[in-house]
């Protein structure tokens, strides 16, 4: 579907730099990352330094393990100052391109993860990847306007954990 060297680029937004992700952000992550509250909606903890490296250097791959799936990772950096933020992710398949977004706690509010997400989207769907979708459950507002302003809609499609399918494609 996708060169995975194209996933190696740097994304620029007024404010932002999208950063390929590898196993070496795990030092600037880790304390973005750490706060119980992140993981509220999507299940989780937060991650020691060497688990999260472990699972940097899994994803920095880029593949899955059966080869099927493209995995895009990009650490969200401040733009100028270089400060990790949070980070966006891509899925890719040959049912498109899922998306998912974290910004740290700290740096929450300011419309940094719609900023990211909006750049992500423009980008994937440059490289001709469709449809895009995110998965959020519908309790989860501030993820919804995420989704909305990275131009997916939703579908009222739910998955059995309660998420409900966003996407791009025109309604029916
Ligand atoms: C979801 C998340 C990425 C949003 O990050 P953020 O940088 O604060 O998002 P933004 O500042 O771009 O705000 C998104 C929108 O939500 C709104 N919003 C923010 N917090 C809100 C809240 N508690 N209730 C309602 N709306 C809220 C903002 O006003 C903004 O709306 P707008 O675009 O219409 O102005 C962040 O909260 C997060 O990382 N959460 C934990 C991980 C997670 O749940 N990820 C999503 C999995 S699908």
């Amino acid at each position: 579907v996708i060169d995975p060297e194209s996933w190696r680029e740097v994304l620029a937004t007024p404010r932002l730099r999208l950063v390929p992700q590898t196993a070496a952000d795990a030092e600037d992550l880790v304390g973005v990352l750490a706060d119980p509250e992140l993981y509220a909606f999507t299940g989780g903890s937060p991650l020691g330094l060497s688990a999260l490296r472990a699972r940097l250097e899994r994803l920095q791959r880029g593949l899955s393990p059966d080869g099927s799936e493209v995995w895009g990772n990009w650490v969200v950096r401040r733009h100028p100052d270089g400060t990790a933020i949070g980070f966006v992710q891509a899925t890719i398949g040959e049912q498109g391109g899922d998306l998912a977004w974290v910004i740290g706690t700290g740096w929450q509010g300011h419309g940094y993860a719609g900023e990211a997400a909006a750049a992500l989207a423009a980008f994937l769907r440059a490289e001709g990847v469709a449809p895009i979708t995110a998965h959020v459950l519908p309790e989860h507002v501030a993820s919804q306007r995420v989704a909305a302003r990275a131009g997916l809609r939703p579908t009222g499609r739910l998955r059995p954990d309660g998420e409900e399918r966003w996407s791009d494609e025109p309604a029916r």
